[in-house]
């Protein structure tokens, strides 16, 4: 059970920017209207600058370079503009000191990382990769966010936990402390509305459920691990965690060449996103 603590902390969260609060409103919708899309976007000018970049990015980029706002629209569909927007959302996110030996930086690189890992892994499947798995995979450590505005977690207990009992670390919380960050991560995307799916697999990442949950999850799980291997946000939790690497990437249709080959071009794209970022800084 979440404590009353942490839920208080999740009400006071700052409200997501208006930008991403009416992309997030337009994810569900089966036909999304382009052009209300775009009166949203334009309206916010660091954004529209923003996604102009990452539209024409290695990651984003399509054979010729988008000029404006509308055509990087038509490109880059809902879900990746939300991903580029809440990505900027959590870059800024003020984290007052590290919590789970990681820092500020090192979760946003996580993140980041996880949601080009989706990307690179889309390229690679066999099957189709859910639009929304790139918002799941940037926003599935959330919940860690939370926590350390405002709770003290003992990491080295912690650690000593997951060592004495041979338990994941994500194990430890539950344990220490009767819930875990998933859970905290999966009340902040109900508060801020999202569709179920992108709860669903924020509130799971850490529960290997046999036979799968979907692939939203799956890339979701495949993603973190990903990153973590790429030493992006290996912080305390490092890689004790639970996966079903081989199920995971079998439902989604990937060789392990292939989930190789996603992780490389992931790290390569990883590194041209934090020149571009910290360059723009
Ligand atoms: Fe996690
Ligand atoms: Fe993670």
């Amino acid at each position: 059970m979440i404590p009353n603590k942490i839920l208080e902390g999740i009400e006071r969260l700052d409200p997501l920017p208006v930008t991403a609060r009416k992309l997030a409103d337009m994810l569900g919708s089966e036909e999304p209207n382009m052009r209300e899309i775009a009166k949203v976007v334009e309206y916010d000018a660091a954004v529209a600058a923003n996604i102009l970049r990452v539209a024409n990015s290695a990651a984003y980029g399509g054979r010729y370079r988008v000029q404006n706002i509308r055509h990087a629209i038509v490109r880059l569909g809902t879900a990746n503009l939300l991903t580029i927007v809440l990505g900027e959302y959590l870059r800024v996110f003020n984290l007052p000191e590290p919590i789970f030996a990681l820092t500020e930086n090192d979760l946003y690189l996580h993140s980041a990382a996880s949601a080009l890992m989706v990307k690179a892994m889309a390229r690679e499947a066999r099957g189709t990769m859910p639009p929304n798995a790139s918002i799941a995979a940037l926003l599935h450590d959330i919940g860690k966010l939370i926590m350390v505005r405002y709770l003290k977690a003992d990491v080295a207990a912690m650690l000593s936990l997951c060592k004495d009992k041979n338990i994941t670390f994500v194990e430890a919380e539950r344990e220490m402390l009767g819930y875990d960050h998933a859970e905290v991560g999966g009340a902040v995307a109900r508060k801020w509305g999202f569709p179920d799916e992108i709860t669903w697999a924020i509130e799971n990442h850490h529960r290997v459920v046999p036979g799968g949950s979907g692939p939203v999850l799956d890339a979701v799980m495949l993603a973190n691990y990903a990153a973590k291997s790429m030493g992006a946000g290996l912080g305390a939790e490092g890689l004790n965690l639970s996966i079903d690497y081989a199920g995971s990437r079998q439902r989604l249709g990937l060789t392990m060449k292939g989930f190789e080959r996603a992780c490389a071009q992931a790290a390569i794209w990883l590194d041209e996103q934090k020149k571009d970022v910290y360059s723009a800084a």
